[in-house]
């Protein structure tokens, strides 16, 4: 079901923390909203006169009750552009419901962002891929068996049947390739594949979503950014590979190690993006 009252009393409550906190006029409306994954959150270091609101200070917003994640929105300049992250997310896999894994970025919609850009940690199916390294997502498959549109439509974020032709800016795409060829950053391109987790797949499962088309999976971003969609947000999507996950040759891989390569991995994302930013 549709969360529209809490998503706008959540809207208030940051616009008041924000203003408390010195952001006002201009500096308190964020073009760009970023949801920052696994191992990304040294983004937001890099961001002047920053204001760090905490989950816990908003009514009704779910809390990541994974360690990996902390939680809170930040808004803060990149290049003289105000951006608003958020900083750790919730997954299903913990619980949460499509509308409160999507909570976060009806929220920076109502902040007023145009521009949505969703990070994650992933596993890479394409064999070609290597862990460390960077995928553009071109496209999606929704595997969650669950969707954040279900329910009475909400007309002010969007129609009742949002279309889902091209999800990922094609522009901002091409942004992406120019300045990680730009910055010597080597960036993949491919299909994200979304699951519930939180169990790893089995070598079967690997197999099928390879032969889908996927070429990372992962727990978390698709049903963002099909709320994002709905909303009319521009797309740009971007997975950490964080381990290679092939049918032939699977292994345990500990979270610790999703985290650390995902974290190196993360670190080129940062370059990217915040050479990218100023180009939005
Ligand atoms: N599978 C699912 N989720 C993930 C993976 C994976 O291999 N790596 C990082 N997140």
């Amino acid at each position: 079901m549709q969360n529209l009252p809490e998503v706008q009393l959540a809207v208030t409550a940051l616009k008041q923390k924000l203003s408390e906190a010195g952001r006002t006029g201009r500096a308190a409306k964020p073009r760009v909203g970023m949801v920052l994954g696994t191992g990304l959150s040294g983004l937001t270091a890099a961001m002047r006169d920053a204001v760090r609101v905490p989950y816990t200070e908003l009514p009704g917003f779910p809390l990541s009750t994974v360690d990996s994640h902390s939680g809170a929105f930040v808004l803060g300049d990149v290049a003289g552009i105000p951006v608003l992250a958020q900083q750790g997310r919730c997954h299903l896999y913990e619980g949460y419901s499509p509308a409160q894994v999507c909570m976060g970025v009806r929220v920076m919609a109502g902040l007023g962002i145009g521009t949505l850009v969703v990070t994650n940690a992933a596993g890479a199916l394409n064999p070609q891929f290597d862990a460390g390294s960077l995928m553009l997502m071109t496209d999606q498959i929704n595997f969650t068996g669950t969707t954040p549109l279900a329910g009475p439509n909400v007309e002010q974020w969007g129609p009742r049947f949002p279309d889902m032709s091209c999800i990922f800016d094609p522009e901002l795409r091409a942004l992406a390739l120019e300045s990680a060829a730009m910055l010597g950053i080597r960036l993949e391109r491919g299909v994200y594949i979304g699951v519930h987790g939180p169990q790893m797949e089995s070598p079967a499962e690997t197999r099928m979503y390879r032969q889908w088309g996927a070429d990372a999976v992962g727990m978390s971003t698709v049903l963002e950014v099909l709320a994002a969609r709905h909303l009319g947000l521009r797309v740009l999507g971007v997975s950490c590979l964080s381990n290679k996950n092939l049918p032939d040759c699977m292994a345990p891989v500990p979270l610790e190690e999703i985290i650390a390569v995902a974290g190196r991995a993360g670190r080129q994302l940062e370059r990217l993006l915040l050479d990218m930013v100023t180009k939005f």
